[in-house]
């Protein structure tokens, strides 16, 4: 990108209300210019930030792979000013992307190993777009078993259905989905994401572990993992903190010495281990 503040104008080529609630909403974007898309090369773990003209721009992580092709894919909870204004847009609408940015998960070192997948809530966002890469015949053969725990308050708040659905028929990847209480006419799981890690009990032997979700859920996750032995090596994160320029220039994002727009948002545990608790 020559100007690393230039959005890159995209179209709304569709939008789907994933909730039940309707705080969340997912928007599918295509590029104006096939140069952008070109561009855009982007690896699952990274954000962009969203951009509405006359409101500002937020960042979020991008939930499409780069696998299924030029169309991006994010899914955007309702919370302030943008994301409201995001919320009334339109199939149609042109807005702005700014990216790819940040890190990503560290797909290349996880070659050869078994791959635990655990999301909680709508941080499952750059997680769908991880598995969706590594599912991809292109790469499946290159990690072992991979084991994907997904978890949300009630079944209405389930993001990408049509997806996960698609993965439990599968038999090359192992699919746990669940909700906190009994519903009827639930037929998955029930229970906390932190219970269901204990009952599927993941082993740490040459395995990597992404863990994302709200922090009560990574509060009690933790825990399990370690009982089960797994190094802070092992554990992936993703970081949420607030953000500004999404390219270490205004110094917002930073925790202790490290940029997370920047030198993240993807950080090991042993990383943040060694970091000020200000995440
Ligand atoms: C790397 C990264 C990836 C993200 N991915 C997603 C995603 O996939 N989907 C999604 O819905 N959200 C995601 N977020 C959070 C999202 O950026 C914020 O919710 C958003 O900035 C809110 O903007 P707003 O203008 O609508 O709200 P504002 O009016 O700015 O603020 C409203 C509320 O949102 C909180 N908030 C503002 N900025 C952030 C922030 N950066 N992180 C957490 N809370 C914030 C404020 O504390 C306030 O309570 C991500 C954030 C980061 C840093
Ligand atoms: S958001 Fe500006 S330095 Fe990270």
């Amino acid at each position: 990108m020559d100007n690393p503040y230039r959005p890159y104008p995209v179209k709304i080529s569709k939008t789907l209300v994933e909730t039940e609630d309707k705080q969340l909403k997912s928007f599918w974007l295509d590029f104006l210019d096939p140069a952008d898309a070109q561009a855009f090369d982007y690896t699952p773990g990274q954000f962009a930030e969203l951009s509405v003209s006359g409101y500002g721009e937020i960042p979020i992580g991008i939930a499409s792979s780069p696998t299924e092709g030029d169309t991006l894919l994010f899914t955007v909870n309702k919370v302030g000013v943008v994301s409201n204004r995001l919320h009334n847009m339109n199939e149609g609408d042109v807005m702005g992307v700014r990216g790819p940015l940040g890190n990503s998960y560290p797909l290349k070192e996880m070659e050869g190993k078994n791959v635990v997948i655990v999301a909680g809530g709508f941080a499952v966002t750059t997680l769908r777009s991880t598995v969706t890469w590594m599912l991809h015949p292109d790469h499946r053969d290159k990690y072992g078993d991979i084991t994907f725990i997904y978890g949300a308050r009630t079944p209405g708040l389930l993001l990408y259905e049509d997806q996960w659905r698609e993965w439990q028929k599968r038999d090359d990847i192992n699919c746990h989905v669940t909700i906190d209480r009994e519903v009827e006419g639930w037929d998955g799981l029930v229970g906390f994401v932190p219970t269901v890690c204990e009952e599927v009990a993941p082993q740490p032997d040459n395995a990597v572990a992404l863990i994302c979700g709200p922090p009560v859920m990574i509060r009690f996750t933790q825990p399990v993992f370690d009982k089960l032995g797994w190094q802070a090596e092992q554990i992936v994160m993703s970081l949420e903190n607030r953000m500004k320029c999404g390219i270490g220039i205004c110094g917002r994002c930073n925790v202790g010495p490290e940029y997370v727009c920047k030198d993240g948002p993807v950080f090991t545990k042993a990383q943040l281990d060694n970091l000020p608790a200000e995440y």
